[in-house]
């Protein structure tokens, strides 16, 4: 057996970065996923820094997830063309202590809570370890020459996922009620718009996401030594179960939700700017 093109790796790596004796394209998931992180979560963190409009407006109640829920609102101040009106945010208009040089922004606040959850995902801590640290990027795939440290050092933080889950939890409730809202016009009519379907997806794939996440599994039906015990622990199981399909498809969740919520961000935006005119009912 010719021995010389393996390393002394055990399992016969093959030596320098990206080496390796697979021979399926498993570049193209590690460039998809790069890609993709770079271009949904860039976009998302340019929207929330904008804080423009986040407001459909024209008599719609429709709010983009980036301002949900509005804590604050800039106002009607002209350099947020487009925010949350400062009767729909809790507390009015921003404070005037606000750092000028922070934007007036709701995305800072409950919505940021998306961005832990998401950051300390199991799923994707997979993903962007190999896209963007690279080590490796892909199975038996040579990475760059780092130690991994994920669990002990570096990223501590993410072993906070289970506690970032109730943060998710409390946001899907603002979610749903706001698809809630968007069946009804500004004048409080009942009816029907494209908004309110997409905003509707969004809570609903979002939903899709959060539980179908380990930790939630965990806390549902972990410890759980009897299935058939009495009613709660049945009921549990039951609950359990679900989340186990919605496990199993983590990943497409994972990504199903987030490319929504940008374009939910998205529609609310080209509505509120009068680029789209909604199809209602209105
Ligand atoms: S493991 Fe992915 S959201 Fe919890």
């Amino acid at each position: 057996m010719n021995t010389t093109a393996a390393s002394s790796a055990i399992g016969g790596h093959v030596d320098g970065f990206a080496s390796t004796k697979r021979s399926d394209t498993w570049w193209l998931g590690w460039a998809l996923t790069a890609g993709g992180l770079a271009l949904f979560f860039g976009y998302l963190t340019l929207r929330a820094f904008m804080g423009t409009h986040l407001w459909a407006g024209h008599g719609l109640n429709y709010i983009s997830p980036i301002g949900s829920p509005p804590v604050f609102s800039p106002g009607p101040t002209g350099a947020y063309p487009g925010a949350v009106p400062p009767n729909h945010a809790w507390f009015g208009q921003f404070p005037s202590w606000w750092p000028r040089f922070i934007p007036q922004s709701p995305a800072f606040f409950i919505p940021g809570l998306a961005i832990a959850f998401r950051a300390t995902c199991y799923y994707y801590r997979k993903a962007y370890y190999r896209a963007f640290a690279a080590t490796p990027p892909a199975c038996a795939v040579k990475g760059v020459p780092l130690k991994y440290r994920g669990e002990t050092a570096l990223l501590l933080f993410q072993n906070l996922h289970r506690y970032t889950l109730y943060g998710a939890l409390l946001l899907l409730v603002f979610l749903w009620y706001d698809a809630f809202a968007a069946l009804f016009s500004s004048s409080g009519k009942i009816g029907i718009g494209v908004g309110t379907l997409v905003l509707v997806i969004n809570a609903t794939l979002l939903s899709g996401y959060t539980f179908g996440c380990h930790s939630w599994r965990h806390l549902i039906g972990g410890k759980l030594n009897c299935f058939s015990c009495d009613g709660a622990s049945k009921a549990r199981y039951g609950i359990w179960k679900k989340s186990t399909w919605f496990n199993e498809r983590h990943m497409l969740f994972a990504w199903l939700s987030l490319f929504w919520v940008c374009f939910t961000d998205f529609y609310v935006s080209m509505v509120s700017r009068g680029v789209i005119t909604d199809l209602n009912t209105w």
